[in-house]
């Protein structure tokens, strides 16, 4: 692999634009072409040098070692899947894919091809979970047995098609959801056991018979692990929050306690505190310029050559939750 990979974007609006712009700002890769259907958004990108489409087919003809994905989610499976049977490395915005089976075929044709495949999965890339991790992995919480996880987003998105389930695969569950429910896999480290779940839209539970149709605004599920731990988990979009958002991550062991809170409604400013009986001690606590890392960690190990690695499955079973979710009622 050249030092420098050769990178196409495809999907230039709010996450598209700042990962690419984060990507130019590193130098760690080259950005040789972008592609989206708007004009507008290929106008705005200030990377005079990269070539500009309105489609994915001809960025595939380009010899590009790796794409970045950030369209509505129900494109990633297919643009995904197009780019990994050309043997170019694809890192998507998540979630992956609507359902698990199209996540496990993104990640099945990844393997195929043999090249690496990563997610935006960015909040685990915050000092705020590492250091739960780093609590957790040392031993200062025990034998974990309860979490609580939240992310309410109060201003919900402000783009039409995250309301349009076959484009969206969902509301705040998939949205939000899907970063909750890695967490609490990754923390947990236990197979399913059972998932619950309640969804509502606009104040009124949804019927089970249209779940994924009418796009859920609230949700509340419960997760129960083989190992006997359980998670609960919350998230919503337009919530009386009171506030812009309110993002929580809470792990509760036989010795100790480690949780991750947003600081004043923030997006983007965590501390993650250790808890011990009554008393607490900050662990992490902003600043942290979390938001480009995932894909950061991606552009450098595609330099350094790294090929499929089975690490990303773990999204599969990140879906299955999902899928459970919307089912579970
Ligand atoms: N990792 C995270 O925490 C995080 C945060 C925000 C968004 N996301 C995900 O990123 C994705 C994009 O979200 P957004 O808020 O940036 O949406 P957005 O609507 O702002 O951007 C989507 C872009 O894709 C373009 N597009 C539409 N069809 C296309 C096609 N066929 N080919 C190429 N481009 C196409 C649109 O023109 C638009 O510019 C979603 O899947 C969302 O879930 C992830």
């Amino acid at each position: 692999m050249k030092k420098k990979p050769r990178l196409g974007f495809l999907g230039l609006g709010w996450i598209g634009t700042q990962r690419m712009q984060a990507v130019a700002e590193s130098g760690r890769a080259e950005i040789v072409a972008l592609a989206d259907p708007s004009r507008e958004a290929l106008k705005r990108a200030a990377v005079p040098q990269a070539q500009r489409f309105q489609s994915l087919a001809p960025l595939l003809k380009l010899d590009l070692d790796g794409l970045v994905i950030a369209t509505p989610s129900a494109l990633h499976a297919e643009q995904s899947i197009a780019a990994l049977e050309q043997k170019i490395a694809v890192f998507c915005q998540k979630p992956l894919g609507r359902t698990a089976a199209e996540v496990a075929k993104i990640i099945e044709t990844a393997r195929q091809s043999d090249v690496l495949l990563g997610i935006d999965l960015s909040y685990r890339f915050t000092q705020a979970v590492a250091a739960i991790c780093e609590a957790a992995n040392s031993g200062a919480l025990g034998r974990l047995y309860a979490a609580n996880l939240v992310f309410h987003n109060a201003y919900g998105p402000d783009k039409k098609w995250f309301y349009d389930a076959p484009l969206s695969g969902g509301g705040c569950v998939i949205d939000l959801g899907t970063h909750l429910v890695d967490l609490a896999l990754l923390l947990m480290k236990s197979p399913m056991h059972g998932v619950s779940s309640r969804l509502f839209r606009g104040g009124e539970p949804i019927a089970p018979a249209k779940t994924r149709c009418e796009v859920e605004d609230f949700a509340i599920a419960r997760l129960d692990f083989a190992s006997g731990a359980t998670a609960q988990i919350a998230c919503s979009w337009n919530l009386n929050a009171g506030q812009d958002a309110v993002i929580e991550a809470s792990f509760y062991g036989e010795r100790g306690g480690a949780s991750l809170r947003n600081l004043k409604g923030s997006f983007c400013d965590f501390t993650t505190e250790l808890f011990q009986g009554t008393s607490r001690r900050m662990l992490a606590e902003p600043p942290d310029a979390w938001g480009p890392r995932a894909l950061l960690d991606w552009v450098d190990r595609l330099a350094a050559g790294a090929r499929f690695d089975c690490e990303v499955n773990s999204a599969i079973e990140v879906a299955k939750v999902i899928d459970a979710i919307y089912q579970s009622r």
